[in-house]
């Protein structure tokens, strides 16, 4: 599949170009500077990808980029979102581009781009209820509303998932492209995390749901590299059983 990556100088972006090319897929990175990717990667890596600089704020080059490297599937991986709740990050005004770009893009090719979005845990539901995690611990607020914007779409303007990692961290500084992926696969579940670990805890009044949250969060602790291979191994196929949710994941191996 041909696939566009926004933000490809990112931990995450760098991570996906590369699992993206061990899956066999065509890259598209979109980047804000053309010579930050290339001190990035290696001259072998980086002369596999086709580059478009862009900013991740403007819907019309994004469109533009879509269109012009025919491609079939987005990953958004620009932007950061910030920790405190009263923070603010470009995030938010990055992700209505993207949205807005791919949006269009789909009307003029006639066909919605299938498009892997990242949020993070928070906007995921604990387990049994339909209120998020980041009710009961409010940080990164900002993919409550980026996840918003991706449920008021209408039907067949885009494909989207959500993956809604914890904190990921690299295996390795090297972005290498192995010739097959060597990575412990992730565990996943729409729309809450997968094996959350239930305790009695979380009926404790006020408390109880933040003490169980706190919990349970560094289990969901995944690897960069795990996760550009989840989705990267996701877009073998325009058929997903991901499509129109939040993925929770989880590396089952620790
Ligand atoms: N890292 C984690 O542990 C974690 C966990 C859960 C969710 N997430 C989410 O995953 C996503 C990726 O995280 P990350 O750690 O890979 O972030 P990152 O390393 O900070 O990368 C952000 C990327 O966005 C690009 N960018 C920012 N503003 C841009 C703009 N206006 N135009 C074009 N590109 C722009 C940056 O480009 P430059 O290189 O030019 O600055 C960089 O490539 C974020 O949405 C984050 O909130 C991350």
């Amino acid at each position: 599949m041909k696939v566009i990556v926004i933000g490809a100088t990112g931990n995450l972006g760098l991570r996906l170009v590369a699992a993206l090319l061990t899956h066999g897929h065509t890259v598209v990175a979109y980047v804000r500077s053309t010579k930050k990717l290339e001190s990035l990667l290696s001259a072998a890596i980086y002369n596999r990808v086709t580059v478009v600089q862009g900013d991740a704020t403007d819907s019309i080059s994004i469109k533009k980029a879509i269109l012009e490297g025919n491609c079939d599937a987005v990953i958004n991986a620009a932007g950061l979102a910030a920790l405190p709740p009263w923070a603010k990050s470009d995030l938010p005004e990055i992700f209505r581009a993207v949205v807005k770009g791919v949006r269009e893009a789909g009307v003029e090719r006639e066909k919605p781009l299938r498009a892997w979005f990242l949020g993070g845990l928070g906007v995921l539901q604990f387990p049994g209820s339909d209120s998020m995690l980041s009710n009961y611990v409010p940080i990164y607020l900002e993919h409550r509303q980026n996840l918003q914007l991706l449920k008021s779409l209408p039907p067949n303007t885009i494909d989207w998932s959500m993956l809604c990692p914890a904190t990921m961290t690299p295996e390795s500084a090297e972005i290498n492209v192995p010739s097959k992926s060597s990575h412990g696969p992730l565990v996943a579940n729409a729309t809450s995390p997968p094996a959350w670990q239930d305790s009695w805890i979380k009926h404790a009044p006020l408390i109880g749901r933040t003490v169980s949250c706190a919990m349970n969060a560094p289990r969901y602790e995944t690897t960069l590299e795990q996760n550009a291979d989840f989705i990267a191994s996701d877009l073998r196929s325009l058929e997903s059983e991901w499509k129109g949710v939040t993925v929770g994941v989880i590396d089952a191996s620790r």
